[in-house]
């Protein structure tokens, strides 16, 4: 098969395309190597796929229509996971947001539509879920999205179904949780909590946690969201789906873990909690298993793994 992956530059797509090679996929990846990260960390995620002969990489913006064109000629399936991911840039420049994410998407759909291409998979985003008092997050919930970067993927969520209800395009919507895992991004000022808490432990320096730290999140390890794709070719056309482990930890315990497992010395101070971040969450995955998925790694694992990918920066 011949597969695009969006985005295949940054954390998840770098894994989903080393998951298709191996494989024996083609791979075309589609990145324009966004600059507000560093371009140094997304070129080393892409390294070692560069001499592969099944292998391609384009560099394009998803708001260029005419090369997505030419991106996705004999395309078979298409892994979309180019967006601006930081909830708090989303509201410094909701515009930019919703073009990328938004915009972005519809251009993927509707060119995914005119080529043939046999199924799209979209990267949503347990930010859709907001703050609703309702734990654990149910697919079936109406969603109450807190920032502009939600509202742009509830908006692939509803784009995707209404290409599949009502233009036959095969499309899966995954609502990912907090993905961890080795490569991602912690050169971002807004980098994820995990890769932000390991790079301090790491260096023995003050762990930031904004808020009480009572906050809880719903993690789940890299490969087991690259499970997640791999079975979304097959299953759940047209669902939306939440992929996360089904259990949750508070960002003091998650700290607390890292700095016993890093062998650490780093203090932790609290600052006010920032704009856009939610207070609980947790998945229900009951709809996912029913398509196969089952998370296959514990918290203490995944970040053993992460930890060791880390310190050899
Ligand atoms: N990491 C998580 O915990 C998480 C949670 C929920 C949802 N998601 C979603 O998963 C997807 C992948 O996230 P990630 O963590 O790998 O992020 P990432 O920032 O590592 O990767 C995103 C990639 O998209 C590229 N990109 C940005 N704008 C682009 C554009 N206009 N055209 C082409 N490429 C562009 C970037 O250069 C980057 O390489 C995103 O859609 C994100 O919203 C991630």
């Amino acid at each position: 098969m011949k597969c695009l992956v969006t985005g295949g530059a940054g954390f998840i797509g770098s894994h989903i395309i080393e998951y298709l090679l191996k494989h024996q996929h083609e791979v075309v990846c589609l990145d324009n190597f966004d600059p507000s990260y560093d371009p140094a960390i997304k070129k080393t995620n892409i390294a070692h796929f560069l001499h592969n002969r099944n292998f391609e990489l384009v560099k394009g913006d998803v708001r260029d229509k005419d090369m997505l064109k030419k991106s996705l000629i004999d395309i078979n399936y298409i892994f979309h996971e180019a967006a601006l991911v930081s909830v708090m840039e989303s509201m410094r420049d909701p515009v930019k947001t919703i073009e990328v994410n938004t915009i972005g998407t519809l251009n993927i759909l509707d060119v995914a539509l005119s080529s043939n291409v046999k199924k799209t998979i979209i990267a949503s985003s347990a930010a859709v879920y907001g703050d609703l008092p309702e734990l654990p997050k149910k697919e079936s919930m109406i969603p109450a999205p807190k920032s502009p970067y939600a509202i742009s993927k509830l908006n692939c969520e509803y784009a995707a179904k209404i290409f599949f209800e009502e233009y036959g395009l095969k499309t899966t919507s995954l609502r990912y949780f907090n993905v961890y895992g080795p490569r991602q991004d912690l050169t971002s000022p807004y980098a994820a909590v995990i890769p932000n808490f390991i790079k301090k432990a790491l260096k023995n320096e003050t762990i930031t946690i904004y808020g009480d730290g009572t906050q809880t999140r719903d993690f789940i390890f890299i490969d087991d969201v690259v499970h997640s794709n791999e079975l979304a070719m097959s299953k759940g056309d047209g669902g939306v789906f939440n992929v996360a482990n089904g259990r949750t930890i508070s960002i003091n315990t998650l700290a607390e873990l890292i700095i016993e497992l890093t062998d650490s010395g780093s203090k932790i101070l609290y600052k006010e909690p920032r704009k856009g971040d939610i207070k609980y969450s947790i998945a229900d995955i009951t709809e996912i298993k029913k398509i196969g998925f089952k998370p296959v790694f514990s918290l203490k694992d995944g970040l053993k793994y992460t930890i060791k990918w880390f310190s050899h920066l």
